[in-house]
């Protein structure tokens, strides 16, 4: 399909200014001190890290401030946020270059930039509070569109899902993440009835509503549409597939003795970190009687008390980091 280029400029434009208007909050970056730790950023002469989701820029700035010995080439698949984290990273320029692109194609990347291989990788997946807050549907008191793509270029949004999935396959994405199935198959029906009746579901806070009547409103600390939301901006972003292509790709950019660093936020993320470090750090390549991989936690690390006090975004974050041996 041809795309047209004005069109999508202008569409951008108006997500950007939404998002200013909206008054959108910078990210606050998660384990910072550990991170940086586990990258060895304080203890190089000199080196290169790449950021493969830098979003608007919090851990990058963090590493530049650490070290000025060293450079951070920050990715991100979201060409607003990467707009963002220019102008916060501006007095760093000349240490600091933001590409536009997916964290699978990292290699390719950094090839563009003239650089083969780095001292770390830091991967912090998810979207950042700055898009949460960015009218795209992410949240569930949000009035705007469901949308829910990272990348605003892409194709598949998650109206597109809610308007063309059957029940069957809502109910799937549904149980996917941890929906009772009695619930996902309800939910599921309920949005095809209402597609029939009415066209569709508008908003992101038309979507939580219908939840909320169809698994009726129960106190508790999580949100009814929760896990419904989730599956819906797993499936656009295809954050799964991304987050292992963006370790395994990561590893092979790594120099020996450099290091990968990941977060995680939810079950299903941390599950396929600690597959695919198990994966790397097993089986030898062909031809090779050594892993490429040493895995540095042998438990995920955990926010101290205190940061857990004062960003509660981090609460459920974990970090898991390796080393590349080979
Ligand atoms: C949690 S935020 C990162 C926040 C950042 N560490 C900070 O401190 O500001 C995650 C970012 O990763 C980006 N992202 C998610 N999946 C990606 C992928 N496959 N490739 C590149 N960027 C991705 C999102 O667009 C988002 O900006």
């Amino acid at each position: 399909m041809a795309i047209d280029i004005q069109w999508l400029k202008r569409v951008i434009e108006r997500r950007k200014k939404e998002a200013d208007e909206a008054g959108a909050r910078l990210h606050p970056p998660a384990m910072v001190n550990e991170v940086l730790e586990f990258l060895r950023v304080r203890e190089l002469k000199k080196g290169v890290f790449v950021d493969m989701t830098v979003g608007t820029g919090g851990h990058t700035l963090a590493i530049l401030q650490a070290n000025p010995k060293v450079e951070v080439i920050g990715i991100d698949r979201d060409s607003n946020s990467l707009e963002v984290a220019a102008e916060r990273l501006a007095d760093y320029a000349d240490r600091v270059t933001l590409i536009y692109g997916d964290m699978r194609d990292v290699k390719r990347l950094l090839q563009q930039v003239g650089v083969d291989r780095v001292d770390g990788c830091l991967i912090d997946p998810g979207p950042s509070l700055w898009q949460m807050d960015s009218k795209r549907g992410f949240s569930f008191l949000d009035d705007s569109p469901l949308d829910m793509r990272m990348d605003q270029s892409a194709q598949v949004t998650a109206q597109t899902l809610l308007q063309t999935l059957s029940a069957d396959e809502l109910e799937r994405l549904f149980v996917q993440v941890g929906e009772r199935r009695s619930d996902a198959r309800r939910i599921a029906q309920a949005i095809v009835k209402e597609r029939s009746r009415s066209g569709g579901i508008p908003t992101a806070k038309a979507l939580a509503e219908l939840i909320m009547q169809v698994k009726g409103v129960r106190g508790g600390r999580i949100h009814p549409a929760t896990k419904v939301f989730l599956a819906l901006r797993m499936t656009v972003n295809e954050e799964i597939d991304a987050l292992k292509g963006g370790i395994m790709e990561g590893v092979k950019v790594l120099k020996r003795g450099g290091r990968l660093v990941v977060l995680s936020y939810q079950s299903l993320e941390d599950k396929t970190v600690k597959e695919t470090f198990a994966i790397l750090a097993q089986q030898p390549d062909e031809g090779e009687n050594r892993p490429l991989l040493r895995i540095l936690t042998k438990d995920p690390i955990l926010p101290s008390f205190q940061e857990r006090q004062q960003n509660p975004r981090a609460r459920s974050c974990k970090l898991r980091a390796a080393e590349r041996i080979r």
